[in-house]
């Protein structure tokens, strides 16, 4: 059909297969906001492709939307299904890439996850973060540097990880001390960090809703590989959200929510002699807002 054609028949306002696009694109008002108006415009475009390519049956309309409605329906304070369904399509993980474009040498970020509590404990340098006793120690050790390799002092780092049994404390209020395994450090001018935690352990995403059917129906498991949680903030940088991950792990190269970076697999090394059973190296490096690729 020619564009002509096309456009005169979205122009009547009336639906059909053909012009599905176009007609419910039309009505977008004149005044619409652009921004809003290009994401709206676009995401038809895409829905309407998709129905046509599977040629999508009412039963499936059906089970998508009732789908959808359980999905938001299991939403609370403490769990969020959609983001853990936006996850587990690579959606997150496409934003966040989209979003924190760096320049080679910067540390690559990662997914946020649903696990971070703003307001942790303050701790000093050097300071434990596993109050449980469970699980095998780990020295973590770096620095904080620009991407001249410069010390940045003040930088706030905030970490936290599950326990030794795969649980984050806030999974179980219960039965885990309260900010266990969690921790704020902030640099001095060396920029160097250390705090002792745990080995991390791999562990399945919240799998007993909606999205953990999803992936059993299609032959995915729910596991992250294990990794220790970063955020790292500092005056006249870019914000930094990344985990380091432990190198050898059976999931790495299949995360649930494909947040694995060479990048960010760290060396967890043995330590013969000394206070834990491990220790785990990495610099963060972080880059300046005008430093993008
Ligand atoms: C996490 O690493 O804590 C996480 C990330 C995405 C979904 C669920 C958990
Ligand atoms: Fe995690």
């Amino acid at each position: 059909m020619s564009e002509e054609a096309r456009s005169g028949m979205a122009a009547t306002g009336y639906f059909a297969e053909e012009n599905s696009v176009e007609t419910v694109n039309a009505r977008m008002g004149k005044d619409v906001d652009p921004r809003l108006a290009k994401v709206m415009a676009s995401l038809v475009k895409h829905l309407h492709s998709f129905a046509g390519e599977v040629e999508l049956t009412q039963e499936e309309w059906e089970f998508g939307i009732a789908f959808l409605t359980r999905t938001g329906q299991m939403c609370t304070q403490e769990r969020q299904e959609l983001i853990l369904l936006s996850d587990t399509l690579g959606l997150s993980m496409l934003t966040d890439a989209i979003n924190n474009r760096r320049p080679d040498g910067a540390t690559e970020n990662t997914v946020f996850g649903p696990f971070h509590v703003e307001g942790g404990p303050v701790r000093q340098m050097g300071d434990e973060i596993c109050l449980d006793g469970k699980g095998e120690s780990c020295l973590f050790i770096g620095r904080v540097l620009d991407l001249e390799g410069k010390p940045i002092e003040g930088a706030k780092i905030d970490v936290w990880s599950d326990n030794a049994e795969g649980y984050y404390d806030v999974q179980q209020p219960d039965i885990q001390p309260k900010w266990n395994n969690r921790g704020v450090f902030i640099t001095g001018s060396d920029g160097e960090y250390s705090f002792i935690g745990i080995k991390p352990v791999s562990y399945p995403i919240p799998d007993d809703g909606p999205v953990g059917e999803m992936l059993a129906h299609l032959g995915r498991h729910p596991y992250r590989p294990a990794h220790m949680h970063y955020m790292v903030r500092a005056e006249g940088f870019q914000k930094l959200v990344t985990h380091t991950f432990v190198g050898g792990d059976p999931y790495l190269e299949s995360d649930t929510v494909f947040g694995v970076k060479k990048s960010l697999v760290a060396p967890f090394q043995r330590v013969e002699q000394g206070d834990t059973l491990w220790r785990s190296d990495f610099d963060f490096v972080l880059a300046r807002p005008d430093q993008t690729r």
